[in-house]
């Protein structure tokens, strides 16, 4: 079991400003943060890089475990495929297992960490005194993506981006390994009507609040 005295946890579906979130939290709190959608955005790209097929679920579980810190780093890992590409390998259980000891080993960090990803809170540290859950419509995701995607001069229409946000929730809700769901003692915070810093006071006032009675 990891030491779990301040790991902060925050689940949640594609572009609902859970990282965002993770980083700000990361640096008020002075704590390290782990993106772990990037693990499986890197497995993703070796695969790639190696021409093999996503599917190919020995090969993935090669990337998967000799995966290494400094290959997390590639700007390539944020392109809009790499999202499509890394919801396919993170339904691969054995991909799923050998991340695993990586994202424990990240979040038993003396003093503690911001994980965000989809199954932190259920499954990765299970036992994380603060569980956020980040949600927003999936229209309002699909407007940010688009217009992140756009600011980096990514060619792409806003019907595509929706479409790729309700394919992908339903790839991560509906797979048997570690689906994306809201952990029973998780606190949601629907940032559909709230900016970067409404969704940064909810989460702290959270976070405060579990840390004065833990
Ligand atoms: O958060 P993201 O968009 O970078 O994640 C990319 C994909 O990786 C996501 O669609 C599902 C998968 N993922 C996962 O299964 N478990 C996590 N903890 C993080 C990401």
């Amino acid at each position: 079991r990891v030491d779990v005295e301040m790991v902060i946890a925050i689940d949640g579906p594609a572009a609902s400003g859970k990282g965002t979130l993770a980083r700000r939290l990361a640096l008020h709190y002075g704590l390290p943060h782990l993106d772990t959608g990037l693990l499986y955005r890197a497995v993703a790209l070796a695969l790639i890089d190696a021409d093999r097929d996503l599917a190919d679920a020995a090969a993935a579980e090669d990337a998967a475990r000799s995966l290494r810190a400094e290959s997390l780093g590639d700007t390539r890992l944020r392109e809009r495929a790499m999202g499509e590409a890394a919801s396919v390998v993170s339904a691969i259980p054995a991909v799923r297992a050998a991340l695993l000891d990586w994202q424990r080993r990240f979040a038993a960090a003396p003093g503690g960490a911001v994980l965000d990803g989809r199954d932190i809170g259920t499954v990765v540290c299970p036992d994380a005194p603060v569980k956020l859950f980040i949600t927003a419509s999936p229209e309002e995701r699909a407007q940010r993506r688009y217009r992140e995607l756009g600011g980096r001069g990514e060619p792409v229409t806003f019907e595509a981006v929706l479409a790729d946000i309700v394919r992908r929730d339903a790839r991560d809700a509906d797979r048997a390994a570690a689906p994306l769901r809201i952990a029973d003692d998780a606190v949601v915070i629907d940032t559909t009507d709230l900016d970067a810093d409404g969704a940064f006071r909810a989460a702290t006032a959270v976070v405060d609040t579990r840390r004065r009675v833990g």
